[in-house]
């Protein structure tokens, strides 16, 4: 963080002495004003809810110009890295801040590869949830359930703890939902393979039987870690603010991810793909292309209560750079798969002409958002939608946990507490007629 030579001047109509705060710079972005003193100072706190100003800490990790459409991990722009790297090169380079050489690459690899079993006891802990019980519920439980079986790299203070917690969620989670998966369904749990790519693994642990031989399709197999690389990380979003905050206790780094994958589930956030797909479903049974215009007519009525799932970003207020990247994805496999004519592709082609036309989504600066596409993507591979936000959970995985672990490793880390404008009832005694 370095120090400009800006100084922010806070005044106050009532006489009351002004207050000078000290500006950083980041290396891109907005300039921040430090108003660490601002309560010691005035007695005063910022309100500020939905943190629409408020930057809560300093990272390295992810950039996004929403104005340009721009998302960058460690300073390399997200379509360069969707086009030369997989995933793991992603995870290594989110957690360690440069692209790994030939050697550090097959090193990683093969430490994620050989940490992709959970324990046996965690398939009796899964059989405690209902079958028909959403992934995100099992999936919380899992994650969380992670720190009673792996003690050994629960201490938070020691780097090299933080390291092999790191290694084992972003290894173990294609194995918890492809479980969660295969339970959903009644079927036998498939165990990883490690002559496997990451991708590949998680492929065959959610579509094969013991009953035959299982072949992973290339074309499936990189879109798919495409929609892997797309989610890794994205700066201080609602889950990640919450991974940290959870974090910022001293927790165990299970506790705090899945406290993150409780936050991701909702419609506003991860839970968009599904909602969206589940939009695109509906519209399709209700009359598809032909009703478009009326859709949008309620998507517009503010008394409808009805959203265009997959559009609007609290950032991006330009082309979301991931959902372009998707849609080029959705094309490759809709068509590997023969299945150009999709309907819900078409339909949604659609709704993103109509909507970009729109003066409506145009003023308020309303693009597709990744989760867009990928839930077309990911039905055509076979993926359940209820499973939707588990992908993309363990997706984001290694942003979590390398945001965590930046946080730990941050001399100016706190325990996080927000402060509040107390609207309520002052001080007063209970009725005496209560005992
Ligand atoms: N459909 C219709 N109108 C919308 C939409 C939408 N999808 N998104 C925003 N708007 C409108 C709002 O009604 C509001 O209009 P107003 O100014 O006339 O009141 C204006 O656009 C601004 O919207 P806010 O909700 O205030 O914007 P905010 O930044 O808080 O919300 C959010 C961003 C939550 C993503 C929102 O756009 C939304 O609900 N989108 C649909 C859900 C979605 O796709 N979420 C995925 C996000 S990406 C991710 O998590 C991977």
């Amino acid at each position: 963080m370095q120090l400009s030579d800006k100084k922010a001047t806070l005044s106050f109509s009532d006489g009351s002495p002004s207050i000078e705060f000290p500006v950083y710079q980041g290396t891109v972005g907005p300039d921040v004003i430090d108003i660490r003193k601002l309560y010691g100072q005035s007695g005063m706190f910022t309100y500020d809810p939905g943190f629409m100003s408020t930057a809560s800490c300093e990272s390295g990790i992810t950039y996004i110009d929403g104005d340009k459409g721009e998302l960058l991990y460690r300073g390399y722009p997200i379509d360069q890295l969707a086009q030369k790297c997989d995933f793991l090169d992603i995870c290594y380079l989110i957690l360690n801040g440069e692209l790994p050489n030939e050697t550090q690459k097959a090193e990683f690899d093969s430490n994620v590869t050989h940490h992709t079993m959970v324990n046996e006891q965690l398939h009796f802990f899964l059989r405690g949830f209902r079958r028909d019980a959403h992934p995100m519920a099992v999936l919380t439980g899992l994650v969380g359930a992670l720190s009673a079986f792996y003690h050994d790299s629960t201490d938070i203070t020691n780097p090299h703890h933080r390291h092999v917690s790191a290694i084992r969620l972003i290894a173990k989670m294609p194995t918890l939902v492809a479980m969660a998966y295969k339970y959903s369904q009644g079927q036998p749990f498939i165990y990883p393979q490690n002559d496997l790519s990451y991708t590949g693994n998680f492929l065959r642990m959610m579509f094969a039987t013991p009953c035959e031989e299982y072949k992973v399709n290339e074309v499936v197999e990189r879109a798919l870690d495409r929609i892997f690389i797309l989610h890794a990380d994205h700066e201080q979003n609602a889950s990640t603010s919450t991974v940290r905050l959870c974090g910022s206790s001293g927790t165990n780094p299970f506790a705090a991810i899945a406290a993150g994958v409780g936050c991701l589930w909702g419609p506003a956030h991860g839970g968009a793909n599904e909602a969206c797909l589940q939009m695109l479903e509906e519209l399709q049974a209700n009359g598809g292309v032909a009703k478009v215009g009326e859709f949008m007519e309620k998507v517009k009525d503010k008394n409808s209560g009805v959203r265009l799932m997959g559009f609007g970003h609290r950032v991006y207020k330009n082309y979301d750079p991931r959902a372009k990247l998707m849609q080029e994805t959705c094309k490759e496999v809709l068509s590997a798969l023969g299945l150009e004519n999709d309907p819900l592709f078409k339909l949604a082609m659609e709704l993103e002409r109509i909507a970009l036309e729109d003066q409506y989504f145009v003023d308020r600066k309303l693009y597709p958002n990744v989760d867009f596409y990928s839930g077309i993507v990911q039905r055509a591979i076979g993926i359940p939608t209820s499973l939707f936000t588990a992908i993309f959970a363990l997706a984001r995985t290694v942003g979590w946990i390398a945001q965590w672990s930046e946080m730990l490793s941050d001399p100016d880390y706190k325990i996080g507490r927000p402060r509040q404008l107390y609207t309520g009832a002052q001080t007063r005694d209970v009725p005496s007629n209560r005992g």
